[in-house]
């Protein structure tokens, strides 16, 4: 896998010689915070064949079955504030979203702020973690993980998956784990390029594919649901709404469901 990787990659591709694979582990993020924590430098990138608890946001788990999907960890070493970084999980979105098209036919939406969605289903997810330096308060190391479903039939999901899940084998644009791997080290490495110079353009070009924009949605906070309509996606990465009673707001984080997406009515 890893040599496969390395000969898919543009040449002297600088995160090339910093890649890991892992044919089993916990968690990719976990190994790659391991790393950060010892001092691995910007652009490491592990991956793995499987993983045991792989993780998704609010405390929930990532199914990440043997050589079905894509289990990918980078470190990144923005020299920035953490404030500075609030729209990274987006631009990474856009990223994996195009490492997607470019082995693919097809090119996945992004439910805000980063699932990756085809034909109404989750395709895959980003978790991003940052640790922040207590003394210079810059971020010393972001560990972003992006999981893909590539090659799992619905048989291969847990049963509670079944209905909100899909595949690049089941939307009919197979790819191997590691040929997106490869792309995807390409579109991320381009990214951490742009992140903060070319944060107005990265922004836009996130919204356009933003399929939470325009909708009804609901916002989940302490247990209860506000509905409103998503109106747009500000530069920091935070999506503006507009609530029933006609109040907007810019909401940072959280769980917003999206009308007529994972069987929400
Ligand atoms: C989500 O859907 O809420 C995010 C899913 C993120 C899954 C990836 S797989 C690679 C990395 N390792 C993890 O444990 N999680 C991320």
């Amino acid at each position: 896998m890893l040599q496969e990787i390395k000969a898919l990659l543009s040449p002297a591709h600088p995160w090339g010689q910093q890649l890991v694979y892992l044919d089993v582990t916990d968690s990719t993020n976990n190994a790659a915070k391991a790393l950060a924590r010892q001092g691995a430098p910007h652009g490491t990138v592990v991956i793995a064949g499987q993983q045991t608890l792989g993780r998704g946001r609010m405390g929930r788990s990532f199914s990440s079955p043997a050589g079905l999907g894509l289990y990918y960890s980078v470190i990144l070493r923005p020299a920035c504030p953490a404030e500075a970084l609030l729209h990274l999980t987006c631009a990474v979105g856009l990223a994996a979203s195009d490492a997607v098209a470019h082995c693919t036919c097809c090119t996945p939406q992004l439910k805000w702020a980063n699932d990756l969605i085809v034909d109404g289903k989750k395709l895959g997810g980003i978790l991003t973690e940052l640790s922040v330096d207590a003394r210079t308060k810059k971020v010393d190391y972001a560990v972003i993980g992006i999981g893909i479903n590539c090659l799992q039939r619905e048989q291969d999901f847990p049963p509670e998956l079944r209905e909100t899940a899909t595949s690049l084998l089941l939307c009919g644009a197979a790819a191997r784990p590691a040929t997106l791997a490869a792309a995807l080290t390409e579109t991320l490495r381009a990214m951490s390029q742009q992140l903060l110079s070319e944060q107005d353009a990265l922004m836009r070009d996130y919204a356009l594919r933003c399929i939470t924009v325009g909708k009804e949605i609901g916002v989940l906070r302490a247990g209860e649901v506000r509905h409103a309509r998503a109106l747009g996606v500000d530069r920091d990465g935070s999506l503006r709404v507009r609530y029933a009673d006609g109040m907007c707001e810019c909401v940072r984080s959280g769980e917003v469901s999206v009308r007529g997406l994972y069987g929400y009515l």
